[in-house]
């Protein structure tokens, strides 16, 4: 994936993210990071025009440039995202929420019909790599934290994609538990050959799961190397400036699926 002089200005005047132009390579772990109000969800987001650039292009390899017709719906399929509040259906199996990840491969009206057999097979397989198997038929509500995003994980590996995004996938969770479930992106990643671009606040983290680093502070890009590269010139420039106005906590609470969870929720239940 290319990016060419790719920026956000929120329509209130914010420049979520400067002009950037980096290229982001097959089998990589990339971590975006950066203090709050950095702009990693923004340049995350930008990756499948959640966020829309107002300048700049994505091109996309077997793809190509997300502005031609199709191209974006064809990118999104391919792209798995992985969300800091997991975004799963509470009182939906675990099950059920990794199935969710099947919808994308499907035309809206194929929804209504019950997920075909090799789709819940698949969606086992997925909660058995992340070890969850034993609790399939659990409803969400009753996993911990941890145990949520690892269905997250799963959900996103039903999705068979070409691409994961997480963002902040583990700021809910306690260090030992982050360290396990980014231990486990980490090796579902590699073992599938599927990139992954995570963003993450913790330094520590990144150094340990990042093959590249792309630094951020104030929206620009300010550091992009390899984790042992980073020296504390580097570091003072992430986390020693300001990180200008508060960030705002409405962005967090944006529901981000391509689709509203609530219509999620009835063609699962209309199954
Ligand atoms: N929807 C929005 N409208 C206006 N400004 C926004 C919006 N979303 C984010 N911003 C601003 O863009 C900048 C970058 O925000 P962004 O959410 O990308 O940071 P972040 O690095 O993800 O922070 P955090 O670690 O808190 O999630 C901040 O100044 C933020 O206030
Ligand atoms: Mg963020």
């Amino acid at each position: 994936m290319t990016l060419d002089s790719v920026g956000v200005r929120y329509p209130n005047g914010v420049v979520g993210l400067a002009p950037a132009s980096l290229s982001l390579f097959a089998d990589q772990i990339t971590v975006l990071l950066g203090p709050s109000g950095a702009g990693k969800s923004t340049l995350l987001r930008a990756l499948n025009h959640l966020v829309r650039p107002t300048e700049g292009g994505i091109a996309v390899s077997g793809i190509g440039p997300l502005e031609a017709r199709g191209a974006l719906r064809r990118h999104r399929r391919q792209t798995a995202m992985i969300f800091q509040q997991h975004q799963l259906i509470a009182r939906l199996t675990a099950l059920q929420n990794v199935l969710i990840g099947r919808l994308a491969h499907y035309p809206a009206w194929r929804t209504l019909f019950p997920f075909p057999e090799r789709d819940r097979r698949l969606a086992l397989d997925c909660l058995a790599r992340v070890g969850l198997l034993d609790r399939a038929l659990s409803r969400c509500d009753m996993l911990s934290g941890g145990q949520q995003q690892r269905v997250g994980i799963a959900r996103a590996l039903a999705q068979q994609p070409r691409l994961v995004l997480a963002d902040e996938p583990v700021a809910s969770l306690d260090p030992a538990t982050s360290r396990r479930v980014l231990k486990l992106l980490r090796s579902i990643c590699k073992a599938d050959g599927i990139p992954a671009i995570i963003s993450l606040h913790q330094l520590e983290l990144a150094r340990e799961f990042a093959d590249r680093i792309i630094g951020l502070a104030d929206g620009a890009i300010v550091f992009d190397g390899v984790p042992s590269e980073l020296a504390a010139a580097d570091l003072e420039r992430i986390y020693g400036e300001p990180t200008g106005p508060a960030h705002q906590d409405e962005a967090e609470t944006e529901v981000l699926t391509p689709k509203p969870l609530e219509t999620l929720v009835e063609e699962m239940e209309a199954r």
